[in-house]
């Protein structure tokens, strides 16, 4: 399988870092949204991360402008036509994901292998959307996409080897290391961090120590680079919030229970970082 043009479908957080990367390896790359501003947004991000570098004096002037060339910008999924594997990485939300991947299998040719950046969603079910479930594979990337060395790679049921090991060779390819689980909510990254950061949450809620004593906790104790209230302003509480319901729904456990604190936060469009308020303020 040669795999030389990826089209990143999403210009979001993960998307633009994934893009980023892809580029800065030497793919080509269509960045893809719903809309142009979705995209330059996205491009923005990928402009000031690589002049940061440049400003580091660990980029020239022409390596940035070569990568930069490389980023086509994209707003119809029809663009699949021209890629030799696809990334998506839109919204943690099923029913955009299905609709995305029955477009994407409608446009891409046979032998494009259509990978999600799923953070918690089933594999099988996002592949029994396509005619080509042997070619669907999870491809989880961590925040921020740029500098977080681990991708989990994640099979269907009906995900082929040869699949399997075009991604895992294309992660090695993205500088990254390729960590392969089983296709159960949440994987391994977030059935493990996101019980946590509900906990850090539940302890807010119930009075047992402030967000700033909870987070230091955390970080001095453990030696954790963000305490888990940040890290979940960082992630996006939406997104903390949608992983909770995902792993309470999927185990049935009363013990994946997202924190009431988390879901009025939400409600209240405080979801971190992106919002400019979570549960810290950052305008
Ligand atoms: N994009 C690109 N590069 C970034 C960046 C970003 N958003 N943030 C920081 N960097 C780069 C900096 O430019 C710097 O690069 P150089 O070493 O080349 O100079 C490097 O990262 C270190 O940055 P800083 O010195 O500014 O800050 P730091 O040392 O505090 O590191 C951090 C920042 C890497 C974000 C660190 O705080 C960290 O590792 N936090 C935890 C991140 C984490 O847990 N991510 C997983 C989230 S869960 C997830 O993604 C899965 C999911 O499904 C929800």
């Amino acid at each position: 399988m040669q795999i030389e043009t990826v089209m990143v479908v999403g210009a979001g957080q993960m998307g633009s870092g994934i893009a980023q990367v892809c580029a800065q390896s030497g793919f080509q790359v269509f960045l893809n949204d719903l809309q142009d501003t979705m995209v330059e947004k996205g491009l923005a991000v990928i402009r000031k991360n690589l002049e940061r570098q440049v400003g580091k004096e660990k980029m020239s002037k022409e390596e940035k402008d070569a990568i930069l060339a490389r980023v086509i910008p994209s707003t119809h999924l029809k663009d699949a036509e021209h890629a030799d594997m696809v990334i998506e990485a839109a919204t943690e939300n099923s029913t955009v994901k299905m609709n995305i991947f029955k477009e994407l299998d409608r446009y891409a040719p046979e032998h494009v292998i259509l990978a999600t950046n799923t953070s918690s969603l089933p594999i099988t079910e996002i592949a029994a959307a396509t005619n080509r479930p042997e070619k669907v594979i999870g491809m989880h990337f961590m925040n921020p996409v740029p500098v977080m060395k681990l991708v989990e790679i994640i099979r269907g049921l009906a995900t082929a080897d040869e699949v399997c090991k075009a991604v895992k060779e294309i992660t090695g390819r993205l500088n990254k290391i390729a960590v392969e689980v089983n296709d159960f909510p949440g994987f391994v990254s977030n059935r493990v961090l996101m019980p946590m950061i509900n906990e850090a949450i539940y302890a807010v809620y119930e009075g047992v120590a402030s967000k700033e004593a909870v987070d230091e906790v955390m970080k001095l104790g453990m030696n954790h680079p963000m305490g888990p209230l940040t890290l979940a302003d960082f992630i996006g509480l939406d997104t903390c919030l949608y992983i909770m319901e995902t792993l309470h729904e999927g185990f049935g456990d009363d013990k994946y229970r997202p924190c009431p604190l988390l879901r009025k936060y939400v409600k209240a469009g405080w979801l971190g970082r992106k919002s400019g308020r979570g549960f810290y303020q950052y305008t």
